[in-house]
């Protein structure tokens, strides 16, 4: 590709941005701290910080020097960073006329305009209604064995007879296998190998820098998600046949949101609809769960205590049920002690770092101009690691969510809040309730790398993928 044409690519944003911004100078009371350089802004510095497991400090250092909301500019957009409990309840319940989610320029190109995300108002309701018909936990109710099936299947192949495994490829693997299998309706074999292939490809520039050049992240995702589309665009073709043929629609998310009919009995969700949905829902399944079970993993081999209590509690169940049984969901209902270790393991760890939003219309917080069309960036570590609700934050104590009623609201936030709570929780819930039952009632495991960091890409992920030398109790 000519040179020119690659300089005129990267430098016509910077002259737009910079003929806007001579246009609409900001306001005197917006919040302090630097812009920085057109489009790039502090972008770089924070995605270094992540992926030197330093974002938490640079986050904190920022709130130091600039006050608990300051600016910058954060991939190519003006971004005010608020955090606290008031601003937690500010991004989650601000009215959605004055305020719409907002994703990165990268993330609305691979996705696609037609995500939840991207939606806001009456359309976003109906896709979410729809979405959540399918993972509310009276539905998810049904689907227990087949997850369950996915796990003991997973362990034969890729635990049982290893004495080394590395945990989270591994987790990710079984849990993007999990989505295939429940959401999609996409049997084990080549689909679903070329599916995994493209998927991981599209994800890898997703928090990058939109500039669409040969051989960056960014080209290479934008690339696989054109692939991913078209295979969707045939799987729900095929699911559509089946459908008219008589199939069930409640065989897995794609045939159940095809089914769902507005008041015409026209299909109430669209097909792009479906198809960027489903992306959604493969990268924010699949790339959250998944560290949410490797750091359980890591903790229960650094602390007996823990380990102790969840090995208590999954036995106990396992001993009251005739052995293969599947778990019910109230077996999962008896797993508070295992539930409370998650918990506080996404109070250590989020996966989720943080979200934008989009100001449409100036807005007034604590004193300071947040203009139109300005992100506002918040982080969930935060209040987290607020030493008022959680004393001695660093340590890690799962009693503290004995009592939830204790943590006031919007302290505790690794699910978001509001009208954009994760739809996705009770399924996260469920796949790490089940594989941690298999995990620890079958095997013991050890760390062979006792380094305790992590970085974040953006998800946070330990130390060469976390790998552990595993014993199993006894064949599956
Ligand atoms: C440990 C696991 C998970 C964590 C920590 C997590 C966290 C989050 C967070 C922080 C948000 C943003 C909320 C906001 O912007 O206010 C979110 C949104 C979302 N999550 Fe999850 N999530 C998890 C698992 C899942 C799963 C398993 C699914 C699907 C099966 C899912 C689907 C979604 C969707 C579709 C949204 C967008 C909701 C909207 O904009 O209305 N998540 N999640």
């Amino acid at each position: 590709m000519n040179i020119f044409f690659l300089l005129s690519l990267l430098l016509l944003p910077i002259f737009s941005l910079l003929i806007s911004r001579r246009r609409r100078q900001p306001s005197e009371r917006v919040p302090p701290g630097p812009l920085g350089i057109p489009i790039i802004g502090q972008s770089l510095g924070l995605l270094w910080a992540m992926r030197a497991n330093t974002a938490e400090k640079w986050i904190a250092d920022r709130a130091k020097r600039y006050g608990p909301i300051s600016k910058m500019s954060l991939f190519g957009k003006p971004t005010v960073f608020i955090h606290g409990q008031a601003a937690n309840k500010f991004v989650f319940t601000s009215d959605a006329s004055k305020m719409s989610n907002q994703q990165t320029e990268s993330v609305k190109m691979i996705l696609g305009d037609r995500c939840l995300l991207e939606l806001s108002g009456e359309d976003h309701k109906r896709v979410r209604n729809a979405l959540a018909s399918f993972l509310k936990p009276d539905s998810l109710k049904n689907y227990i064995g087949k997850i369950e099936e996915e796990i003991r299947r997973h362990l034969q192949m890729h635990w049982q007879g290893k004495h080394r495994v590395t945990v989270l490829p591994l987790m990710k693997t079984l849990t993007f296998n999990i989505i295939c299998s429940l959401l999609f309706g996409v049997e084990r074999g080549a689909r679903r190998d070329t599916f995994v292939q493209f998927f991981q490809e599209m994800i890898e520039g997703m928090w990058s820098i939109p500039v669409n050049i040969p051989f960056t992240r960014f080209n290479r995702s934008l690339k696989a998600s054109a692939k991913v589309q078209k295979l969707l665009k045939d799987l729900i073709h095929e699911k559509r046949i089946e459908l008219e043929k008589g199939a069930s629609p409640h065989q897995d998310l794609i045939t159940c949101l095809l089914s769902i009919r507005g008041e015409d009995n026209l299909e109430l969700v669209s097909e792009h609809e479906i198809i960027h949905n489903v992306m959604l829902i493969m990268v924010a399944g699949h790339d959250t769960s998944s560290v949410l079970i490797t750091f359980i993993i890591r903790l229960l081999a650094n602390d007996p205590n823990t380990h102790a209590a969840v090995l208590k509690e999954q036995e106990e169940i396992k001993n009251s049920k005739p052995s293969g049984d599947y778990l019910t969901w109230e077996d999962l209902g008896r797993m508070k002690c295992t539930w409370r270790v998650a918990m506080e393991t996404l109070r250590t760890v989020p996966p989720v770092f943080g979200g934008f939003r989009k100001t449409l219309e100036d807005i007034e917080y604590e004193g300071y101009i947040i203009p139109k069309g300005w992100q506002i960036f918040w982080v969930t570590s935060m209040t987290h690691m607020d030493d008022k609700v959680f004393p001695e934050p660093s340590k890690f104590d799962p009693a503290r969510f004995e009592n939830p009623a204790s943590i006031p609201p919007y302290y505790y936030i690794p699910f978001g809040g509001g009208a954009r709570i994760c739809p996705g929780y009770e399924f996260a819930k469920i796949e790490t309730l089940v594989t941690i039952h298999y995990l620890v009632t079958q095997f013991t495991w050890k760390l062979c790398c006792n380094d305790n960091c992590f970085r974040r890409d953006p998800t946070p992920a330990p130390t060469q993928g976390l790998p552990i030398q595993i014993v199993s109790k006894k064949a599956l």
